[in-house]
């Protein structure tokens, strides 16, 4: 009997995959043969003399301690793909409410509260609401992997002009992504032409904080910066200064920040870009497939 030890909430079709006969959960981290693990973070993690594996169920692994675990020989799985509609859907909302200003308008219906006058007053006032379209605008997406290729794809779809940045672009990526979207050969040629940026990229020595001051100085007036990839791509303190000093028009992110939090230009979202249903049974179906793929026939796959 192995045992799986869940570091983080794992949607039940997933685990309902793990043979019961020859795998037991525990909460036990010195028993663990393998970790299934979300967001947690493992970079503190005394590794349990038993384990063979952890897999994540999901695309980033700046949680797990990868070096270390190479070196105890822990193989480390994650999830390329399984969520990356969800994070596509929630990138098309973000860009949406940053163009059309609906939350301020709904929160100043709601606070009308019951007026017999609601519909005239709307009529008149709705002229403070009014908004731009993503038709039209350049949107530059750095990072063409599962979910970049995805945005890029549907922002085509909306009749944006799109380019997109990745020195790192796979062949199977590259024949995925729409003929219409231009690539760049720079970093610098995306930021100075789009009028949104978005970031797919995973953060690592190379990425952390590629958004930082002279990038932010490149890009065009009163640009929109999307980030659903992961908080340490962008230098805060730059971010905010850019912001006051209206270089950048908004900041939206999926990583709560201190450093962020009430800042004038900035929408923070509680890293809700993977959670969905769908993208969570999604990845814990893979995560789940591929530590019994490893554990019974030593296939490794996404690591
Ligand atoms: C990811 O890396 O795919 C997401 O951060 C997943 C999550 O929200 O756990």
């Amino acid at each position: 009997m192995l045992n799986i030890q869940c570091l983080n909430k794992i949607a039940e079709a997933g685990l309902a995959q793990l043979p019961s006969d020859r795998y037991q959960l525990t909460d036990q981290t010195a028993d663990a043969d393998a970790i299934l693990v979300r967001s947690a973070d493992l970079k503190e993690l005394v590794f349990p003399s038993k384990l063979k594996v952890i897999a994540r169920a999901g695309a980033g692994t700046n949680n797990i301690p990868i070096s270390r675990c190479s070196e105890a020989g822990i193989v480390v799985f994650n999830t390329p793909g399984a969520n990356a509609n969800a994070v596509k859907e929630l990138v098309l909302g973000a860009l949406v409410l940053s163009c059309r200003p609906v939350i301020p308008a709904v929160n100043w219906i709601a606070s009308l509260g019951i007026d017999p006058q609601i519909t005239q007053r709307t009529e008149k006032e709705k002229s403070r609401f009014v908004g731009t379209e993503l038709k039209g605008k350049t949107l530059g997406v750095i990072g063409l992997g599962a979910i970049g290729i995805q945005i890029a794809n549907l922002a085509v779809a909306l009749e944006m002009r799109v380019i997109g940045y990745d020195p790192y672009i796979s062949v199977d990526a590259a024949w995925k992504l729409s003929r219409e979207v231009q690539h760049e050969e720079k970093l610098e040629s995306v930021l100075k032409k789009a009028d949104f940026i978005t970031l797919h990229v995973p953060q690592n020595a190379k990425t952390q904080n590629m958004i930082n001051a002279e990038a932010l100085a490149l890009m065009k007036n009163k640009a929109v910066l999307l980030n659903f990839a992961r908080g340490g791509l962008v230098e805060e303190s730059a971010v905010v200064t850019a912001l006051a000093e209206k270089q950048l028009r908004r900041y939206i992110t999926d990583f709560p920040s201190p450093q962020l939090a009430g800042q004038s230009g900035v929408t923070i979202i509680p890293h809700l870009g993977a959670s969905t249903e769908e993208a969570e049974e999604n990845c814990a179906v893979m995560a789940v497939q591929e530590l019994i793929d490893y554990l019974e026939n030593g296939n490794i796959r996404h690591s």
